[in-house]
């Protein structure tokens, strides 16, 4: 259901992969609330050539850019502003991956070098999104930057691995860059804490299928949905929720607060 909460804004949607991705739902409902968006993903991702097709159905542009590199960086925005016809009003940060995960390294002998450079794909990225529009002047004020977490940052998931200290670094910029740009220009900075979701990034954790069917246990209202978690960016998105900043946001069904669920024992 469309309400138009978004008409007049213009957002940047990082991490589309697949009609599955947590931020190709995203992109959907922000035009459906009249936005307008670019769409953008690391060079090998657009060869997969999903997101030039929801591209061509949200009329977005598809521009290219690595996270980790700050000249692409600087590069879309000035290229999303160009397209858009004016300053950012939100953007979504929806970018995860660990090498030593996808190698298979177990957590007690992790190769520190892939480390590094999942911290930098996974959470370093987002402050350098957040570094690049505040030095270019990018974002409107009461603009809304928003990155995806999950609760693996906090407490402990074991197959979760590297990814457990990306999360917490990454909800770390969060309120330290979030202070910084509610100074500068009113805009907020939150994580989103999402429920574990069947998608590219989800299914690549060990024991993924099982796990999504016990947090589908543990949580009392059952395991958040990517759209569910597309309406919930909206919101964050819209002028419903300008002082809410700094904040690590849980999307989780209730998983969060539980500490024992008898439907598991049954
Ligand atoms: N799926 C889950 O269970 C779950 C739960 C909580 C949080 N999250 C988070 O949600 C976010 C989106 O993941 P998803 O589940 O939709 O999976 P996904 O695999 O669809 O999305 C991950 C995206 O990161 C992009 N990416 C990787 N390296 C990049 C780089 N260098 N530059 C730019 N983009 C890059 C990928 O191309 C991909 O589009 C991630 O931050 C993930 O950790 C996922």
């Amino acid at each position: 259901m469309a309400n138009q909460l978004l008409a007049g804004k213009r957002g940047v949607i990082f991490g589309a992969l697949d009609a599955n991705s947590i931020a190709w739902k995203v992109a959907e409902r922000c035009v459906e609330e009249g936005a307008k968006i670019t769409l953008t993903n690391a060079p090998v991702a657009l060869r997969m050539g999903e997101i030039q097709k929801l591209g061509e159905k949200l009329g977005a542009e598809v521009i290219p850019a690595d996270a980790t590199n700050l000249e692409d960086l600087e590069a879309l925005f000035t290229k999303s502003q160009e397209v858009l016809g004016g300053k950012i009003d939100f953007v979504l940060h929806s970018i995860g991956m660990s090498l030593n995960v996808r190698k298979k390294k177990p957590y007690t002998g992790l190769k520190y070098e892939w480390m590094q450079k999942t911290f930098d794909i996974s959470a370093i990225s987002f402050h350098k999104v957040m570094q690049t529009l505040y030095n270019m002047d990018g974002m409107n004020d009461w603009g809304s930057i928003l990155a995806l977490t999950y609760i693996a940052s906090q407490r402990v998931f074991p197959d979760y691995s590297e990814m457990a200290e990306s999360k917490s670094l990454l909800e770390s910029f969060a309120r330290s860059f979030g202070y910084h740009y509610a100074k500068k220009n009113k805009v907020r900075v939150n994580t989103i804490s999402q429920s574990p979701t069947m998608t590219t990034a989800g299914s690549g954790i060990k024991g993924f299928d099982d796990f999504f069917g016990y947090a589908d246990k543990m949580s009392p209202l059952g395991n958040a949905s990517a759209e569910a978690c597309a309406d919930y960016v909206i919101f964050m998105f819209s002028d419903l929720s300008k002082m809410i900043t700094m904040q690590n946001l849980y999307h989780d069904g209730g998983f969060s607060n539980m500490g024992m669920a008898p439907e598991i024992l049954e």
